[in-house]
């Protein structure tokens, strides 16, 4: 059963070889742990420019970097703070709901993200103030 309170790395199978090229696959309930319900990518991210700054009510992620490199600052509601780099396109991270992020892109990074809901502006949470005090039901 996968953990599904805390973020993780997924290492996606890569299927062929390097005379092919490779292929990976994320299927619901096998590398990916809730129904996806959206995809969408983000692009052209100026080097110097940091995206997310928010956080989930109840959106669960699993994001992968195409290309390029992405870190990740995620943090939970006690202000534990956690680090995260993917530089391959094999690996997912897993996001759940409730976390503070503040992400970072190489020039060329594309971030694909797999998402278990529809765009819902009213499940973020923009401001870190009121991240710590939302209270978790
Ligand atoms: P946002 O999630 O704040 O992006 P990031 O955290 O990467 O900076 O979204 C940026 C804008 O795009 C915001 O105005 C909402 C809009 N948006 C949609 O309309 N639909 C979507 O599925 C997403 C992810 C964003």
């Amino acid at each position: 059963m996968l953990e599904k309170n805390k973020p993780f790395i997924i290492d996606f199978e890569s299927i062929g070889d390097s005379q092919l090229g490779y292929i990976s696959v994320a299927e619901v309930q096998n590398q990916v742990p809730f129904g996806i319900e959206r995809a969408y990518w983000t692009y052209y991210t100026p080097n110097e420019v940091q995206r997310g700054f928010h956080a989930h009510k109840e959106l669960q992620q699993v994001l992968v970097a195409v290309s390029g490199v992405i870190k990740f600052k995620l943090i939970d509601q006690n202000k534990n703070e956690l680090e995260f780099v993917i530089d391959n396109p094999s690996k997912g991270l897993y996001i759940p709901r409730l976390y503070w992020r503040e992400i970072s892109f190489s020039h060329n990074a594309v971030l694909l993200c797999l998402a278990s809901q529809v765009y819902n502006e009213e499940d973020y949470i923009r401001s870190f103030e009121d991240f710590l005090l939302y209270k978790n039901v």
